[in-house]
């Protein structure tokens, strides 16, 4: 199949940025390509522009928008490169299943070098354009199947350290077979390096994983405190059965199997612990807070306590300290409101429990009937049938 060599035409694809932006007309680029290749370079313009939040030289990347929702943001795949180097030093590493290059580039940026897989052509070809913009040198592409003889062949001569995957994920339909390529990759590539590390999505039953594979240390990632990635860690690179780790901060935490779970209860004490998704996903926590009570377990945990939490690296959690609470009746409550006033807030930043679909009429409801000038911020809470009223504690004030 005949490739479109979009990487011809960065005019153009600037042009439909602008066009996306300010409504400038494009007309004559739509005249001078098939509908198929103007849909391509419009598809990149506005991966484009949505990329410059993720990676640096994002606005120059050759990723359309598909290829953008599968890519390793520059966060996480530096985050990697890091971990490995911190591990083994700067050595090579092989990135199979590369898409256009992403996790390549922050492996390349840190170690030695890189060997990539892609089966896709056009991606392929997108990841060539994506090394050069990044002048990278120590990365060789390779566009093939991760399954054949003559990767493996490449592969093992290639004599890696590390050996990373990112298998693509369907979107929908069914999922079983994901667990068996999973098992497949590691035993396929296992045989080159035990050193391995693999994607896998954040509904694997990892319980069923441990019976199939050789110990693996499961990484809970988070980017801002909501869960991103789960990865899971081979060989030396293995450090405990469990981890978690929040970016930006990296903080990261572990542990080998914890028995102890923190006891449940229906009301807040004196302080509300919201803990990151990652930590929260990797029940790490039940060995971490001692001392603090279970009293939600959604997305993110919260936790609640009498006393102020130490010995817990505080990025991995945010803390509240309770001011009033009552029995839930309705997200707008006058009660709420009232107290809002006597404690002088002026802003309501609704939390876990409130429905998504009405937050902004809650919220512009109570902020309407505020009169207060200081520019004070009200957390409220809705848990175990209870409506929170909590504001900010600055851990270092504490
Ligand atoms: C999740 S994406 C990888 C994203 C990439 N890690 C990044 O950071 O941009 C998975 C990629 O695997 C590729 N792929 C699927 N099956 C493959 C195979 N058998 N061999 C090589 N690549 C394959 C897909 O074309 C897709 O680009």
């Amino acid at each position: 199949m005949k490739i479109f060599k979009a990487w011809n035409h960065p005019k153009d694809i600037n042009r439909i940025k602008a066009n996306l932006l300010n409504g400038s007309k494009i007309s004559s680029v739509e005249r001078r390509f098939s509908t198929q290749e103007f849909n391509e370079l419009k598809s990149i313009a506005k991966a484009q522009l949505k990329a410059r939040t993720f990676f640096s030289k994002g606005y120059k990347l050759m990723l359309n928008s598909s290829d953008l929702r599968f890519a390793t943001p520059e966060i996480i795949g530096d985050y990697r490169a890091e971990r490995i180097f911190n591990e083994l030093g700067r050595v090579k590493v092989v990135d199979l299943f590369s898409g256009v290059g992403l996790q390549t580039i922050s492996f390349a940026k840190k170690l030695k070098h890189v060997l990539s897989v892609e089966i896709d052509k056009r991606k392929f070809l997108y990841s060539e354009k994506n090394m050069r913009t990044f002048g990278l040198r120590n990365v060789t592409l390779i566009n093939g199947n991760v399954f054949s003889d003559e990767v493996f062949s490449r592969v093992k001569e290639f004599r890696p350290e590390v050996i990373f995957a990112d298998p693509q994920r369907k979107e929908f339909g069914d999922r079983s077979d994901e667990e068996e390529l999973i098992v497949r990759i590691y035993t396929k590539f296992s045989e080159v390096t035990e050193n391995m590390i693999i994607e896998v999505p954040p509904y694997i039953n990892l319980k069923s994983l441990r019976k199939k594979l050789p110990k693996f240390e499961a990484e809970f990632l988070s980017v801002d405190f909501n869960l991103r990635r789960l990865t899971l860690y081979f060989g030396d690179l293995r450090r405990f059965r469990t981890s978690a780790v929040s970016l930006p901060s990296m903080a990261y935490t572990g542990s080998d199997g914890c028995v102890n779970k923190l006891a449940e209860v229906d009301s807040p004490r004196k302080f509300l612990f919201e803990l990151d998704e990652a930590l929260t996903m990797s029940k790490v926590f039940n060995c971490l807070f001692k001392g603090a009570e279970l009293l939600d377990c959604g997305r993110k945990a919260i936790l609640t306590s009498d006393n102020f939490i130490e010995g817990v690296d505080s990025a991995f959690f945010q803390a509240y300290e309770v001011l009033f609470f009552k029995d839930f009746e309705d997200e707008f409550d006058e009660e709420i409101l009232k107290k809002l006033n006597a404690f002088n807030f002026k802003y309501v930043v609704l939390k876990q429990g409130f429905n998504s679909h009405t937050y902004w009429s809650v919220r512009k409801h109570y902020e309407s009937e505020l009169g207060n000038n200081a520019n004070k911020i009200a957390y409220l809470f809705k848990v175990k049938d209870k409506l929170v009223l909590c504001q900010l504690v600055n851990p270092i004030s504490n």
